[in-house]
């Protein structure tokens, strides 16, 4: 596939895979992205991940149609991405290896490599011309490794972004609910928890005159950038992207699932947008995505051996650890005889800036009475202020 006349799209689709990076569910499989750029250098763009060393090489030999590769820039050394240096730089022992200078204890440390005399550190406005382009390249630490570099070609104004802008899903994943969706659990769950190097390296991009991006994961976009980076800009810097309410609960034996699907009737009848997720049986990181996605959150729980339901514990884990901040929250706890879980929530986010408690709590004593009917209101009633 061609990027532009001068850029060949070499990367793999992975079908096989069950969860990404060990954790994510990937139902519509993932893209392992690499590029080539032909001029009177060349240069390619990443290898792929372990598994598709092959297949890779083979879309490379064909992009290079004779010619021999001068560089491998290595943006990234999480091994989806690094795996493959070493088939490379076996194959093509002339290739120089250019990279940051943390990159390259890294690939010490993971294959045992060693670049010296056939490396060229690259740092934050480093250039390397190929012939009738300069590629420079923009330091991205913690997006969202500490070695990270994104690298930009001025003559086609493309911008290489590393991980940045990426989604879940192979190629030919059908995105019913478009790019969004699969980039922003992708985002939240990888990326969340360093908004503020996402925001540098957003401002440094701003800079630069942009018509393509190319990500290692997901589509290359060229159409409508303004969105993308619209959405990268409110996601990292914990804004709301959706107005409206996000209920996240478990449940035991349904009573605590009753409140939480009676408050979101309630909130819908009142016009909110609500989405409310079964902790305990939907992908967790969907549903971290939807608690930052959403200005509002509701978290509906039991108390559990003196504390609150395990995928409870998990799910405001996986928030205070991304940095959640700038929200409303909104408790429901249930206890048959010492109801401990609205304390234990609140404490497990009492680190988390800006946030606005609800005034209207939910205190079930097992099931529902007339008195958390009440409250269920008062609730509904505050949060769709
Ligand atoms: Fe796609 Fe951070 O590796």
């Amino acid at each position: 596939m061609n990027v532009t006349d001068d850029i060949r799209y070499i990367g793999v689709d992975d079908k096989e895979i069950d969860l990404f990076e060990g954790q994510y569910i990937v139902p519509d499989g993932m893209m392992y992205n690499s590029y080539v750029i032909l001029d009177e250098k060349i240069a390619v763009m990443d290898t792929v991940d372990a598994r598709f060393g092959e297949e890779w090489l083979a879309k490379l030999d064909e992009a290079l149609a004779g010619r021999e590769p001068d560089y491998l820039i290595v943006q990234h050394m999480e091994p989806d991405h690094s795996a493959n240096i070493k088939l490379f730089t076996d194959k093509f022992p002339k290739a120089v290896v250019v990279a940051t200078a943390k990159a390259f204890p890294m690939m010490k440390n993971f294959y045992g490599l060693d670049f010296s005399g056939r490396q060229i550190v690259a740092g934050e406005g480093g250039r390397l011309p190929l012939g009738s382009r300069e590629l420079s390249f923009i330091a991205a630490p913690m997006v969202h490794w500490p070695e990270v570099m994104m690298t930009y070609d001025p003559k086609d104004k493309v911008l290489f972004s590393a991980d940045g802008f990426g989604k879940f899903g192979a190629s030919d994943a059908v995105d019913d609910e478009g790019w969004s969706c699969e980039a922003r659990r992708y985002y939240f769950g990888i990326v969340g928890k360093y908004g503020m190097p996402v925001q540098t390296v957003l401002k440094k991009a701003a800079a630069l005159d942009i018509q393509t991006i190319c990500p290692l994961h997901g589509p290359v976009l060229s159409e409508d950038l303004g969105y993308y980076i619209g959405l990268y800009d409110t996601w990292s810097s914990y804004g709301v992207e959706t107005d409206g309410v996000f209920i996240a609960y478990t449940s035991v034996y349904g009573n605590t699932r009753k409140a939480a699907k009676l408050l979101a009737e309630k909130l819908e009848a009142k016009g909110v947008t609500v989405a409310i997720s079964d902790l305990a049986r939907e992908d967790m990181a969907e549903c971290v995505e939807d608690a930052f996605r959403h200005g509002k959150l509701v978290l509906a729980t039991t108390t559990y051996n003196g504390e609150i339901f395990p995928f409870m514990k998990q799910f405001i884990d996986c928030l205070t650890e991304r940095g959640y901040k700038n929200r409303t929250i909104g408790l429901i706890e249930n206890g048959s005889w010492a109801p401990m879980a609205a304390k234990v929530m609140k404490g497990m986010l009492e680190g988390c800036k800006d946030i606005t408690w609800c005034e209207n709590g939910v205190r079930i004593m097992s099931g529902l009475s007339e008195e958390n009917l009440a409250q269920i209101d008062a609730l509904a009633e505050e949060l769709a202020r």
